[in-house]
């Protein structure tokens, strides 16, 4: 796992002894070659479809990578991470470049709405039928943090109406730079503008410096929340127990449908009876096998 850049004297050599042979004439134009090989290792690997079309994009986000680390051609950066053994660390950044992580804090409210409107009743049931203490939920794909905090707020509200009930959040993604933003919880005025005024009150944290424009997640909301790492490609993976409702939103749209189809039978297998998945809006299951039954919008159910 690469925890800290490249810039120990060891990696350092080893990255310049790679890339020696390119290092005559800078170039750094993605070849459709190229391309294709970027498109095939996040394909199998992280299940994200690139499209040519995406070309230009890719190569924008990929340059500023090479540069970084003083590569002077694409080939000899794919070689490095995709042939060379030296260079599999460098894989995590890769992905770490290619996904796209745009989330919000109380993004699609309807879902969230939705959990306390009519999930939350039916969960308390089933809780207390199987003799459970508390809720387990998993944001799936769960980027640099939003969408567990904003569940975690969500959930310490409603917990007045259910007494005796507790949650806990699993918090996943594939990026070690979204889980290390996740994991620290703090964020800019600008990103909890979608935070009601009376919720950022009672649960985030002020710095006291009056220039700072940067806010803490409060210890009722981090207490509530694990992030880890979780690739969802990888058909082994394993979770530390069965789920009552599962955020995987705006994820699975990178996915063709071969691969959503076998996301979704995971999900089904990781959901309790009565548990809940709740998908993108643009995500519908519509043309997917699956024994999940809709009951909202993007909302399924288990039976
Ligand atoms: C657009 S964000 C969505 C974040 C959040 N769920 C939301 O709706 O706001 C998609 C996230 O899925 C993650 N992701 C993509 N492929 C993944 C995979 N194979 N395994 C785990 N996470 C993945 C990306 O790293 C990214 O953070």
């Amino acid at each position: 796992m690469i925890t800290q850049e490249m810039t120990t004297s060891p990696a350092r050599r080893k990255l310049d002894k790679a890339t020696q042979l390119h290092s005559d004439k800078t170039d750094l134009t993605l070849s459709d070659k190229e391309m294709a090989r970027v498109s095939e290792f996040i394909g199998k690997h992280v299940g994200i479809q690139l499209p040519a079309t995406k070309k230009t994009l890719v190569e924008g986000r990929l340059r500023r990578r090479l540069r970084k680390l003083g590569f002077t051609c694409f080939k000899g950066y794919l070689d490095y991470v995709l042939v060379n053994p030296e260079g599999e660390n460098e894989r995590l950044h890769l992905i770490d470049v290619i996904t796209t992580n745009k989330t919000d804090f109380f993004r699609e409210n309807a879902h969230f709405e939705y959990l306390v409107n009519h999930a939350l009743a039916e969960l308390e049931k089933s809780r207390k039928n199987d003799g459970r203490q508390d809720l387990k939920m998993w944001s799936a794909g769960c980027s640099t943090g939003q969408e567990p905090y904003t569940l975690s707020i969500v959930m310490n509200e409603a917990m007045a109406n259910f007494a005796g009930m507790r949650f806990d959040i699993l918090a996943t993604d594939i990026s070690h730079t979204c889980l290390q933003t996740g994991s620290r919880g703090v964020y800019t005025e600008a990103n909890i503008e979608p935070v009601p005024m009376e919720l950022r009150k009672k649960y985030f944290l002020r710095s006291r410096r009056s220039d700072d424009e940067l806010v803490q997640m409060g210890p009722e909301l981090r207490n509530t929340i694990t992030f880890k790492s979780l690739n969802l490609m990888d058909e082994t993976f394993t979770l530390p127990h069965k789920m009552d409702a599962i955020f995987c939103r705006n994820v699975m749209i990178y996915f063709n449908n071969e691969i959503r189809e076998q996301l979704v039978a995971r999900f089904e297998k990781a959901l309790l009876p009565g548990g809940y998945l709740f998908v993108g809006h643009s995500e519908s299951l519509n043309g997917i096998k699956t024994t999940l039954t809709q009951v909202g919008p993007m909302v399924y159910r288990k039976q």
